[in-house]
């Protein structure tokens, strides 16, 4: 009886054994069509259909805007407050402008205080005479810093009160520089234009429920078309693909368009929050450095 009992254990371990092998190399065998599945860059009719956008925003966008009133007249908005990142200057600083002109609380969210405070005190002075002062304010955000992102959103939402529009316009893109990484060991334009802003709008979102119905608005780029997403490769160190700076631009604006998609649909209806990405169109700011 012992020795049959022990012949049928050793029967049915060899039986699990076998199991064992056989999902091991089942697992391969996925791995492996994962690996032939997993892209490693844009084909090239993505990458042509993505430029041929690109070109015909740059050769229509004024024939196609050109029935639009510059500035667009805004309705008076003076129960909104929406906070305006990167608004030092270029679109960001027209934005907070003009806003703050229709009567909304303007929080410019800034890496330099000082040039906020100094746009402020100049905005003061054309507009007196023509209405209320201007309910602006400077708070200090530098989207290198994801430990500065977590004081912003703890300071502002540490007020209770509510946020009605956020404004992620901040960005970078610096041309022809070689790559660099945040302290947070993020590659700057990923960190930058998509990271710290998709950071920032998760940790506002109790503020933006209080403010329901709100608005998540980011600042992106036709040039997202043109950007690919490689989710084991965010930082492009792996040597798959080669870093170049518009490699750099394009996939984190493409990151900010998959996470803004995400996020919208994660959000249930009852918390009354969209979240939308706008393409400006070609301005002539200092967004390019050389
Ligand atoms: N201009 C275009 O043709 C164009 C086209 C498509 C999309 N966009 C997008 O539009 C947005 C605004 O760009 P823009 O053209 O107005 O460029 P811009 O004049 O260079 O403005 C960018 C703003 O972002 C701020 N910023 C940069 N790094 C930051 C950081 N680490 N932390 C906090 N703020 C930071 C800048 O602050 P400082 O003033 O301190 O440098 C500046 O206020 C960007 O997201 C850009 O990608 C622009």
């Amino acid at each position: 009886m012992a020795s049959q009992s022990s012949s049928s254990e050793k029967g049915k371990g060899k039986e699990k054994e076998k199991e064992k092998e056989e999902e091991e190399e089942n697992e391969k065998s996925v791995e492996g069509v994962k690996e032939k599945v997993k892209k490693k860059g844009l084909g090239w009719m993505e990458w042509l259909r993505g430029w041929m956008y690109i070109i015909y925003e740059m050769l229509f966008q004024r024939i196609s805007a050109s029935h639009l009133q510059n500035p667009m007249p805004l309705p008076p908005i003076n129960d909104l407050t929406c906070i305006v990142t990167g608004s030092t200057s270029g679109i960001g600083k027209e934005i907070a402008r003009q806003l703050a002109e229709s009567g909304a609380h303007i929080i410019m969210a800034v890496r330099n205080p000082k040039a906020a405070n100094d746009l402020i005190k100049k905005w003061q002075e054309e507009w007196s005479g023509r209405g209320l002062p201007l309910n602006i304010e400077v708070m200090e955000l530098d989207l290198l810093s994801l430990d500065s992102v977590v004081r912003f959103a703890e300071a502002w939402n540490a007020r209770t009160g509510p946020l009605h529009v956020l404004i992620n316009n901040a960005g970078i893109f610096s041309i022809g520089e070689p790559q660099k990484f945040s302290k947070d060991g993020n590659e700057e334009h990923m960190q930058v234009n998509h990271l710290a802003p998709a950071l920032l709008s998760i940790l506002l979102l109790p503020s933006l429920v209080r403010g329901s119905p709100s608005r998540i608005i980011n600042v992106n780029s036709v040039m997202h078309y043109v950007g690919f997403v490689d989710t084991e490769d965010m930082n492009v160190v792996s040597g798959k693909r080669k870093y170049t700076s518009l490699v750099g631009y394009t996939s984190s604006k493409l990151a900010q368009v998959m996470f803004s998609s995400v996020l919208h649909k994660r959000l249930p209806a009852e918390a009354g929050i969209s979240v939308v990405c706008v393409s400006p169109g070609i301005v002539q700011t200092n967004v390019v450095s050389f």
